[in-house]
């Protein structure tokens, strides 16, 4: 797929550059598909190419680009080579892109882009990923609900990458007379409360599971523990109110410091994070622990990651926190929310009253599921949309519009395609055609479905899921358009064929990548 071509682009550049074709894949990307304009499948930055040269002269780029064009000559592969602003282009053969992008979607089914040369070489790590972390006795608010989506879509990245993640919820519990965990008995009293709250409920729809629950609770003797360490290494320093503190500047400046025991000698938040992490460490020995909360605490983390640095260990280094903005306005009919059920409850209801007016909703079996799906969806796709560190403006109406760039249109295509497939069958599908698939609309499928691999790639780079959310949604404007053009019905067996395989690969697409998001394709809406 994208990489077999990119292999080859480097190739033929390796020869003309001489450089290895390894130090070239990276340099050349899928184009984006444009609404206005026909554009060539990949391209190469020449400015990319000379990052990687050590002469900084930086001769024109335009020049430098058609100077390479020049040079390098058409293939099996490669049809046409033209130059754009400080590009290469390369245009693949058509039946060559159609064959081998449809073949290897269906091939590589769930692993679809992610087999790409891009992740080649990727080292496997064990990853923590700490996620929802609500607080056992206060209300779940909407700033764990993020925690939860933001998380659960970290987790099935990595995983999805073929790391070893582990999922941790580490529940706010200090204080709570239930909150005596003892070994092998960490979950007992928590299970209980769990699994009769909304939160359980959001956790199986959502498809969440986490390997360890946990509780502040939990390190109160091994907080006591790091006071004495701290201590021992003269990090601590007792104040004249009875408290103690770590100053991490060194010179007292009040905003560096952290106060890690109490005057009645117990221990904090910050220690406690101290011992988990510490804790963590010793159990699972990561490469990598990500601690998804809101931005409010990203001086905390900043803290408690710097006191495991003074404090000898090097690891420190390895945890993350990826902070996330603050929701503005979830207010339900009864209000302002803080309350989980209350949005669940609410996305059921304003879902199905949606679903009503769609005709085939009538025949549904279980409508009530399928409104709690399509409005998760719904959810996670406006929460997705933009930077995670950005707060937004949160607005029922916006969210469920059907049409516009929502989780409920990624939803809706999903169910269109599944129903196309279900009426014509997959009788058609052995064999295909390329050749019948030479249309715009078609080429543009297949030009976005190339560039899969590289939105996975910038998306666990960054661990923004804005990347993939748009991919979708172009995705499944490319699927609409080419609906409404591309008949099945009535067309010749050979194109209806053809088609239908490529319908298939919108779909399989799509779902994949609503799934790494942590939303269940529905078959029916
Ligand atoms: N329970 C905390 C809160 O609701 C979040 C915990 C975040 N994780 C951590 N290791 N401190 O604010």
């Amino acid at each position: 797929m994208a990489c077999a071509f990119r292999r080859s682009i480097a190739c033929q550049l390796s020869r003309v550059l001489d450089l290895p074709p390894e130090n070239l894949i990276k340099s050349i990307s899928a184009v984006p598909i444009s609404r206005k304009e026909e554009v060539a499948d990949f391209q190469l930055s020449v400015d990319s190419l000379l990052e990687n040269n050590s002469d900084h002269s930086r001769p024109d780029t335009q020049v430098q680009a058609k100077r390479l064009a020049e040079k390098l000559k058409c293939d099996a592969v490669v049809s046409e080579i033209s130059t754009g602003q400080g590009t290469v282009n390369f245009k693949i053969n058509r039946e060559l892109l159609t064959k081998t992008v449809l073949q290897q979607v269906i091939k590589d089914g769930s692993k679809y882009g992610l087999k790409s040369e891009l992740f080649s070489g990727l080292p496997q790590k064990k990853i923590m990923v700490e996620f929802s972390s609500p607080n056992v006795a206060k209300k779940f608010h909407v700033g764990h609900l993020r925690s939860t989506i933001i998380g659960n879509f970290i987790a099935n990245l990595k995983e999805a990458l073929g790391h070893q993640v582990t999922r941790i919820n580490y529940l706010g519990d200090w204080g709570m007379q239930f909150g005596l965990l003892g070994t092998g008995f960490q979950l007992f009293g928590y299970e209980e409360k769990l699994q009769s709250s909304p939160l359980q409920h959001l956790f199986e729809r959502l498809g969440i599971h986490f390997d360890e629950y946990s509780g502040e609770s939990f390190y109160r003797e091994k907080s006591q523990e790091v006071l004495k360490l701290l201590d021992s290494k003269g990090l601590l320093q007792k104040t004249i109110q009875g408290t103690a503190i770590v100053d991490l500047s060194g010179n007292g400046d009040p905003s560096s410091i952290c106060t890690v025991m109490r005057s009645d000698g117990t221990s904090l938040y910050a220690t406690r994070d101290l011992a988990a992490a510490i804790d963590r460490m010793d159990k699972y020995n990561f490469d990598t622990m990500i601690y998804v909360t809101d931005k409010g605490q990203k001086k905390h983390f900043q803290q408690v990651f710097q006191m495991l640095q003074i404090m000898g260990y090097d690891w420190a280094e390895r945890c993350q926190h990826v902070p996330f903005g603050v929701v503005q306005g979830m207010k339900t009919r009864r209000g302002e929310v803080t309350f989980l059920e209350d949005v669940l409850n609410e996305i059921q209801s304003r879902m199905l009253q949606n679903m009503a007016s769609i005709k085939t909703t009538k025949e549904l079996e279980n409508p009530q599921e399928t409104a709690e799906k399509v409005g998760l969806a719904a959810l996670i796709i406006q929460d997705f949309k933009g930077l995670l560190l950005s707060d937004y403006q949160f607005s029922w109406d916006r969210v469920f519009q059907s049409r516009g760039d929502t989780g409920v249109f990624l939803q809706y295509t999903h169910a269109r395609l599944y129903s196309l497939e279900e009426t014509f069958g997959c009788g058609y599908l052995n064999e295909f055609n390329a050749a019948c698939l030479q249309e715009p609309q078609s080429v543009s499928i297949l030009q976005h479905l190339l560039r899969f691999d590289e939105v996975l790639y910038r998306s666990s780079q960054n661990l923004q899921p804005r990347h993939i959310a748009s991919y979708l949604l172009t995705l499944s404007h490319l699927a609409g358009m080419a609906h409404k053009t591309l008949h099945i019905k009535d067309s010749p067996p050979e194109v209806a064929g053809a088609r239908l395989h490529l319908f298939r690969a919108v779909r399989s697409v799509l779902a994949n990548g609503m799934k790494l998001l942590g939303i269940t394709p529905v078959c029916r809406m």
